[in-house]
């Protein structure tokens, strides 16, 4: 055996506290379904991999999974549910591509565009789809970027565009850690809302029909990458660009019941049995609850270190899924940053470094990261501050 064999099991022999951002940790429950289905997928002799996209089995499969997330964040029929591919960052095309009307200001009047849309701004996610949409379209900042994204300015202060076909905003933040509590409510009149809910998707209740569009990559908390939810109002649906690619068109995915060409099988089905175990364990009430439950705990420790932890975001916009975080006071040291790492990998907790952009540490507290996780999670932060203060 050599010695990465080794390492590596003893690694997976012992138990692991898992933090990663995403892809990120599955329920214990799901994975040994999974295992348990994998070989023979109800009966059929063969795994759900190996089933035609086309069969009776996997349709059923695909309504099934559609039924049940209707049922549980109780969209209304006004709302489809699209499964797709490409990530969030397909999406980040696909909403301009589909979204993006021509309305309000003409050509000649303007004499560039006629497609405009509002974009808040309020971390990574939100500037690179900010950036993809300037290829399709005029795009207005409904308000000011925060130099240092650690807080969102007040919706109330937004200033939507009369012309734009959609006001965009990121749920929340999975680098930068900053969530909006609620649906926001900037100045009426604006533009349907349309947001990335990628990294806090049921995590909590969320009233779908205040919303546009809402999407969500279904690695963090909805399964494994491969597939993409998209809840769009079908009353968005008749305005393609005629240029957008057919998988991309929401009109012609729905038309085909997201069967369109060959669908994510595995990741649909592995998403399938998430929303089986949310409903389990009390659906989405009860995942608001220990969400903020599990979050508290860390926000406590970090609030009563005197300043040797910082949380790098305002306490009205700190999310509950995804916490950066600083140690060593207001220079921030990175020579403890580098020690609390190594420390946390030595006690089994993998995945807490801070996005390279960002530095520092991240804590990514999804559905599936246990009390367990979290506790010993924020007894070794009070250890490694006993230690180092
Ligand atoms: C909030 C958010 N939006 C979009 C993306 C991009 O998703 P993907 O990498 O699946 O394209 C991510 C990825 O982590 C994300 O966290």
């Amino acid at each position: 055996m050599s010695a990465c064999d080794a390492a590596k099991t003893t690694r997976s022999s012992r138990s692991v506290s898992l933090f990663n951002a995403g892809p990120a940790k599955l329920p214990r429950p799901v994975l040994l379904r999974l295992q348990e289905e994998l070989l023979d997928y109800n009966g059929l002799g063969y795994s759900i991999m190996e089933t035609s996209h086309r069969s009776a089995e996997y349709i059923r499969l695909n309504a099934d999974t559609e039924q049940m997330l209707r049922e549980l964040m109780s969209i209304p029929s006004s709302h489809s549910i699209l499964f797709m591919q490409g990530g969030g960052m397909a999406q980040f095309s696909a909403i301009p591509l589909n979204l993006m009307q021509t309305k309000g200001r003409t050509a000649a009047e303007n004499g560039v565009e006629t497609r405009t849309a509002d974009y808040v701004v309020t971390g990574f996610f939100s500037s690179k789809a900010a950036q993809e949409a300037k290829k399709f379209g005029h795009i207005n900042m409904a308000c000011p970027v925060p130099e240092k994204f650690t807080y969102v300015p007040d919706p109330m202060t937004w200033t939507p565009s009369s012309d734009a076909s959609y006001l965009y905003y990121c749920s929340n933040e999975t680098i930068n850690g900053v969530e909006f509590p609620e649906i926001p409510t900037p100045p009426a009149p604006h533009a349907p809302l349309v947001t990335d809910i990628s990294s806090n998707f049921l995590s909590r209740p969320l009233d779908v029909s205040k919303l546009g569009l809402a999407f969500a990559g279904a690695q963090k908390n909805a399964g494994c990458a491969g597939l993409t939810i998209v809840i769009v109002q079908r009353e968005l649906l008749d305005h393609c660009d005629p240029r957008c690619p057919s998988v991309l068109d929401y009109g012609v995915v729905e038309k085909h019941s997201s069967i369109y060409n060959t669908p994510p099988v595995w990741s649909v089905y592995v998403f399938n049995r998430v929303l089986n175990w949310i409903q389990e364990i009390g659906g989405l009430p009860a995942l608001e609850k220990m969400n903020k439950a599990k979050s508290n705990v860390i926000f406590d420790v970090i609030d009563q270190s005197g300043g040797f932890y910082s949380s790098t975001v305002e306490d009205k916009w700190r999310s509950r899924m995804n916490i950066p975080f600083r140690i060593g006071g207001p220079n921030e040291s990175q020579e403890l940053e580098t020690a609390f790492l190594a420390g946390a990998e030595a006690r089994g907790m993998v995945g807490l470094k801070g996005h390279r952009s960002v530095g520092g540490i991240r804590a990514s507290l999804y559905n599936a990261v246990t009390e367990d996780d979290v506790f010993l999670l924020s007894s070794y932060m009070e250890e490694f501050m006993s230690a180092n203060h």
